[in-house]
């Protein structure tokens, strides 16, 4: 998984950024607008793939990722879903409120951390608020494919629900379950009720906000599901811990134990900068501690967990910790790597 990951990434990074315009822009449920992305030069887009993302740079220094939301037969172009957040950190401001047909864009190549994987099972997809974006884009490819495939979503209201219509086309329509306006207890009785149903061999594929991720992911555990078969990406950094932690202030000695590099990071400074200038490379996706791309085997060290990947109880086992973000609470981190 990290092979393929670290593929991506490969090409994604070494690539020249792509210019991009935007070429259609709808209002698609409240507070999301769907943006349609063509090449602004001649070059045609880059390939991608169901689950994949593209990291848009926007202006005043902004990097966002957005999941591509395209369905098969959509091609030659990227489709966006942005969601206006409240809370929001300048990027989806932004693109509300100043792009428009003929804003000219520049990203990265798709990055593809949350692929779907060939299984002779029939996959389950949970998705909770614009957690819809790549999970649309893998429910249309499966569907479309002739594969069974079940989509839960959870929204507010059915006036928040992205992609309605497309939804409600004979080919999705049937397999697609609404549910509106529920609690957060109601939703976790919701996503066991439909793990209980399920056989255990389902692949699962998850995403929406950290605390709905990690009450799927949990049940799933005490279900009996394996990890393995319980895919998952938050859509957006859900703390800012990683701005925050008294770590941050101080330097520690880092390990890179199957590569034979020790080097000092330093205060503010992240592990993956810091085994980058030592010349490790370690490969990332978001960035921001959120898709779990990135994630390495402690061998020894206190890691200050600082992502949204890891569940409790993963941090307690304290065998993986996120190096894009996460630092070490004593003086000495060791990873596998
Ligand atoms: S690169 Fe996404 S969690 Fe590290």
């Amino acid at each position: 998984m990290t092979a393929v990951h670290d593929a991506f990434m490969t090409a994604a990074q070494t690539a020249a950024p792509l210019r991009l315009r935007v070429a259609a822009v709808r209002a698609d449920g409240c507070d999301i607008r769907v943006f349609d992305l063509y090449a602004d030069d001649a070059r045609s887009l880059p390939a991608w793939t169901p689950g994949a993302h593209i990291k848009l740079s926007l202006p005043g220094g902004l990097e966002r990722c957005y999941s591509l939301c395209n369905t098969p037969g959509d091609d030659g172009f990227y489709r966006i879903a942005v969601k206006r957040e409240t809370a929001s950190r300048g990027g989806s401001a932004w693109l509300h409120a100043q792009a428009g047909v003929g804003t000219q864009l520049s990203a990265g190549a798709p990055v593809n951390a949350f692929p779907l994987y060939d299984s002779e099972h029939p996959a389950a997809l949970f998705a909770a608020g614009i957690g819809i974006t790549p999970i649309y884009a893998m429910a249309a490819d499966l569907l479309h494919r002739g594969r069974a495939a079940q989509l839960h979503y959870f929204a507010r209201s059915v006036e928040h629900v992205a992609f309605l219509s497309q939804l409600s086309q004979p080919v999705m329509a049937g397999h697609c379950h609404f549910r509106f306006g529920l609690h957060a207890d109601d939703v976790a009785a919701a996503v066991a009720a439909k793990l209980t149903l399920l056989p255990r061999t389902t692949p699962l594929y998850v995403c929406g906000p950290a605390p709905f991720i990690a009450q799927v992911r949990e049940q799933a555990a005490q279900l009996g599901w394996r990890d393995a078969d319980v895919h998952f990406e938050l859509f957006a950094a859900a703390t800012s811990a990683a701005d925050t932690s008294a770590t941050q202030d101080r330097a520690f000695e880092l390990v890179l134990q199957r590569s034979g590099v020790q080097c000092m990071v330093q205060p503010g400074q992240s592990i993956v900068a810091a085994a980058a200038e030592a010349g490790v490379q370690i490969g990332t996706s978001c960035g921001e501690g959120f898709c779990g791309s990135c994630q390495t085997g402690v061998l020894e060290g206190a890691p200050d967990h600082l992502d949204s990947v890891l569940t409790e109880r993963e941090r307690a086992a304290g065998h993986y910790l996120m190096p894009c973000v996460s630092r070490c609470r004593g003086e000495r981190l060791v990873l596998d790597i």
